[in-house]
C-alpha cells in the first residue's frame, strides 16, 4: 500500500468503496484510494462492476464534512457531488481528446458506449451530510469485455493509444475533482454554475428518443429538457405536451 499526495493505492481490495467506508475514520477530506483488482466492484441497485486486472482506474474520493457554516453540506444539495464526479470524468477525457456526454444521473458515455459508472455512497445525519465516498470506475487500457457489459469501451479503445499509465492518469483526474471541489464546494453561486454544466454535457438533452416510463410501463417518445433541483430527470412527453420529472430506475431509456 502506497499513498502520495492523498491518492492510497492498493493492489487487491473487495470494492474500494467498501474499503474506504472501512478506513473512513483515519482518512482526510479529498483523499482517495485505488486498487487494481476489485474482488465484489459494485455498481448503481445490485449490479457488478467488472473491470480486467490492472486494466483500469477503480477508486474512491472521500468527502467528509464538518459542523461549521464552511464545512457543512445539506444533504437536500447532493446532487450536487455527483454533477462534480460527472463533471470530472468529461474534463479528464476531453483533456485527451475525447468528447464525452453524462448520461443521467451518471454513467459517461462516449459515442453511445459507456466508458465510466459512478457510485456514490453517503452518509447523512438529520439534513446534513457527514461524508460521501464516489466511486469511480473508468476504463483506461483494458480492450476487450465479457459480452454480459452492454456498449462497453475504455479510453484507449477510443483513441487508439495502447496504454496509459494508470498512476498519471489518477493523479490528473483527482487534481481535476480537487479543483471543483475548491471551485464550486460551499460557494456563493456554485451550484448553479455547476448545474449549468452539467446539463451542457448531458446525454440526449433536447433531442427525442424513445423512454420507458418503468412505474407505468409505458414507451413514449420524450425529450430530456432539465433537472429538478433536487437532480431528478425532467422529460417531456412529445405526444401529450406534459412534463414528468423521474428517480433513478423510474425511467429507462431506449438505447
Ligand atoms: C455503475 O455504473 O453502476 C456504477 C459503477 C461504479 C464502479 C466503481 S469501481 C470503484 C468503486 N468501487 C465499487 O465497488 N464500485 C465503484
Amino acid at each position: 500500500m502506497k499513498n502520495m499526495n492523498g491518492i492510497i493505492w492498493m493492489n487487491c481490495v473487495e470494492s474500494t468503496n467498501n474499503e474506504t467506508r472501512k478506513r473512513i475514520s483515519e482518512l482526510d477530506n479529498l483523499s482517495v484510494l485505488s486498487a487494481s483488482v476489485q474482488t465484489k466492484g459494485r455498481g448503481q441497485g445490485d449490479n457488478i462492476w467488472q473491470s480486467e486486472d490492472g486494466k483500469n482506474l477503480l477508486l474512491s474520493i472521500v468527502l467528509k464534512f464538518g459542523n461549521n457554516i464552511t464545512e457543512r453540506f445539506q444533504a437536500y444539495d447532493q446532487f450536487a457531488i455527483s454533477q462534480m464526479a460527472a463533471l470530472t470524468i468529461v474534463d479528464f477525457l476531453a483533456e485527451h481528446g475525447i468528447n464525452a456526454a453524462i448520461k443521467w444521473p451518471n454513467d459517461i458515455y462516449v459515442n453511445e458506449k459507456k466508458i465510466c459508472g459512478i457510485l456514490i455512497e453517503a452518509s447523512i445525519r438529520g439534513e446534513w451530510l457527514s461524508n460521501a465516498i464516489i466511486g469511480i470506475g473508468l476504463n483506461i487500457n483494458q480492450k476487450n469485455f465479457d459480452v454480459s457489459i452492454p456498449n462497453p469501451t475504455s479510453l484507449s479503445i477510443e483513441t487508439a493509444v495502447e496504454e496509459y499509465d494508470l498512476q498519471d492518469s489518477l493523479a490528473e483526474l483527482v487534481t481535476i475533482f480537487r479543483r471543483y471541489w475548491k471551485r464550486y464546494f460551499n460557494i456563493d453561486g456554485g451550484l448553479n454554475r455547476l448545474n449549468k454544466m452539467y446539463l451542457s454535457h448531458l446525454w440526449r438533452k433536447d433531442e427525442i428518443h424513445k423512454y420507458i416510463d418503468i412505474n407505468e410501463n409505458k414507451t413514449f417518445d420524450g425529450m430530456i429538457i432539465g433537472l429538478s433541483n433536487i437532480g431528478r430527470l425532467v422529460i417531456k412527453d412529445i405526444d401529450t405536451g406534459q412534463t414528468k420529472e423521474y428517480g433513478f430506475k423510474e425511467i429507462g431509456y431506449i438505447i
